[in-house]
């Protein structure tokens, strides 16, 4: 299954901070928000992603991973030349993607969680329709919001609803059959003038083909697209960090486990790391589990 990372928008809530660099480029904490989300699509076993950024950002993401090689993933490129809607990353992926499944994810989303993993691998082994999580929030209206019947199964998705009917937001995360370029290509711009997200999934709804994986209370969802919600990040990820000495969404490890990566390239990475911190880390995984195997 191939990835696309959606990394656009203007960022205008984070303004000045933005202006000269890309949101998803912000740190949170030790890493760059686009971590976070590109994590998830590892963690799920997505191998070749394509990034798109703004035209004037793509610089800094090529900067960044290059061809992804280094971390045993194909990453490519494509620009989105205005904030159209997040619906149109499938779209402008469509060549990409080629006619199969595929993961979306957006670059400003972080999910922690201990089963994680697990859960996304099964997102991505389901073959048909569209999976898509929801995490209770204590302010709905903000985001995507998807109702329940009483039996526990989805019947409404409403965009930002003025009145959320309930406290389960859509996260930015999104597994897709082959049809989702197909049903982007007929969908009509909001009022805000977007091709929404919703709208799409509001149709695999429709057709009876959307499962909705709730996320529990054992789970993290933050999104960082305010000044506070990026602080509220970086914090959350420093007190886990420090009190387990385990790393959030550290590529270069997930690329290990996941074996995209063998021992020798990994501790290459942690050679051209070997100042900071995370290249220690990196070296004790390797320790750590030559000690460990049987
Ligand atoms: O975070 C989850 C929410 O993301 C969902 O619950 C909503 O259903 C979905 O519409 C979206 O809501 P937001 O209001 O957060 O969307 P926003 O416009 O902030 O865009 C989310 C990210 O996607 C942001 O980092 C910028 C990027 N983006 C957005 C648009 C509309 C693009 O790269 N291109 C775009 O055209």
């Amino acid at each position: 299954m191939k990835g696309i990372l959606l990394a656009g928008g203007a960022g205008t809530r984070l303004h000045p901070l933005t202006l000269a660099t890309s949101k998803q480029l912000l740190p949170v904490f030790d890493k760059p928000l686009i971590y976070y989300p590109l994590s998830a699509l590892m963690l799920a076993g997505v191998r070749e992603v394509l990034l798109i950024t703004t035209p004037h950002d793509q610089a800094g993401f090529r900067r960044l991973f290059g061809d992804g090689s280094a971390l045993g993933l194909d990453i490519a490129y494509a620009v989105q030349e205005r904030p159209e809607g997040i619906a149109q990353a499938l779209l402008i992926g469509r060549t990409f993607v080629n006619g199969g499944r595929c993961a979306l994810a957006l670059g400003d989303n972080l999910l922690y969680g201990d089963a994680l993993g697990a859960v996304l691998q099964q997102a991505r082994a389901r073959e048909t329709g569209a999976t898509v999580f929801a995490y209770w929030v204590k302010d709905p209206e903000r985001y995507g919001v998807v109702e329940f019947d009483a039996a526990g199964r989805p019947v409404r998705l409403v965009e930002k609803p003025e009145a959320p009917r309930s406290n389960w937001a859509v996260t930015g995360l999104y597994f897709y059959d082959e049809d989702a370029a197909e049903i982007a290509a007929g969908l009509v711009p909001s009022a805000r003038g977007e091709l929404e997200i919703t709208d799409l999934n509001a149709e695999y709804l429709r057709r009876g083909r959307l499962h909705v994986e709730k996320l529990g209370r054992g789970y993290a969802w933050l999104d960082a697209g305010t000044p506070v919600s990026l602080l509220q990040a970086s914090v959350f990820v420093q007190t886990i960090q420090e009190r387990q000495g385990l790393q959030i969404a550290c590529l270069e490890e997930i690329a290990y486990r996941m074996g995209f990566i063998d021992e020798e390239q990994l501790l290459r990475l942690a050679h051209g790391l070997r100042s900071t911190e995370l290249g220690t880390y990196l070296r004790r995984i390797v320790r750590q589990d030559r000690e460990e195997a049987p």
